[in-house]
């Protein structure tokens, strides 16, 4: 049974030293999570998350050129001379197997970063919900680290943070201790799904969670600039089974 269970609907709410000894999952439905776990999934060999385009060039340059691609976006636009952007379906076997993504992104990869002080540093969206889950059951404190969007709490991240506190509340019956943003997100989960539904009585259909999305900064951002399937792919639950994991020390995103 988890001890403690903390959700941080924007990073800058981790105080110092929160996370130390525990195990996070950082969030960024929209999209670079989403985006992350495509991309391993789809046999990239690892990410290697920057905060600031020049040190992605940096880092590319650096590394021998068959084996790298450049991916990422800013205002949600991939970044000139990229080879790729923050489109979760543009990762595909055929583009990124066996290659090493060197990736910066808005929000996402500054929330990687911030959870860097975590024993553990998971990278989850909807797509590998469940095998989160499983990593998480029998953990004994988690933290799910919402980016959000330019400092703005977004919709996606928390719902999906509210996801994982119902499940994990079903699965293991109790949590010990959880603050007032783990309570909260999981009543905007239960208010937008309905209660039978959240539990796993009923199918979530994919456009329910997707119209959902829609509703956050990035999700309004992302339909405006003709981005809206990357909504549909975000809200696909259960896609892969697999969870990436970050090493700080190496800076390296693999698949557990
Ligand atoms: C981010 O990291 O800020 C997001 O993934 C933004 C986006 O996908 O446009």
């Amino acid at each position: 049974m988890p001890r403690l269970l903390n959700v941080y609907a924007l990073p800058g709410l981790i105080d110092p030293g929160e996370l130390v000894g525990g195990t996070a999952v950082v969030i960024d439905v929209l999209r670079a999570s989403t985006t992350i776990v495509h991309a391993l999934c789809a046999g990239a060999r690892e990410v290697i998350p920057c905060e600031e385009v020049d040190e992605a060039w940096a880092l590319a340059a650096a590394l021998p050129t068959n084996d790298v691609l450049l991916g990422g976006e800013r205002k949600g636009i991939p970044i000139e001379g990229f080879d790729l952007g923050n489109s979760p379906e543009e990762y595909t076997p055929e583009r990124v197997n066996g290659r090493t993504i060197v990736f910066t992104t808005t929000n996402g990869t500054r929330a990687i970063k911030c959870a860097s002080e975590a024993r553990r540093v998971l990278i989850g969206g909807f797509v590998n919900v469940s095998a989160i889950l499983q990593e998480l059951i029998h953990t004994e404190q988690i933290h799910l680290v919402c980016a959000a969007t330019a400092g703005q709490i977004g919709r996606d991240d928390v719902l999906l943070a509210g996801m994982l506190v119902d499940r994990i509340m079903h699965e293991s019956g109790m949590i010990g201790r959880q603050n007032a943003q783990a309570i909260v997100a999981r009543e905007e989960w239960l208010a937008a799904f309905a209660v039978p539904t959240a539990i796993g009585g009923e199918r979530l259909e994919p456009h329910q969670l997707a119209d959902q999305l829609c509703k956050s900064p990035g999700g309004r951002n992302l339909t405006a600039i003709g981005h809206r399937a990357d909504i549909d792919a975000a809200a696909w639950i259960d896609r892969f089974d697999c969870v990436p994991v970050f090493d700080p020390e190496k800076n390296r995103i693999c698949l557990a």
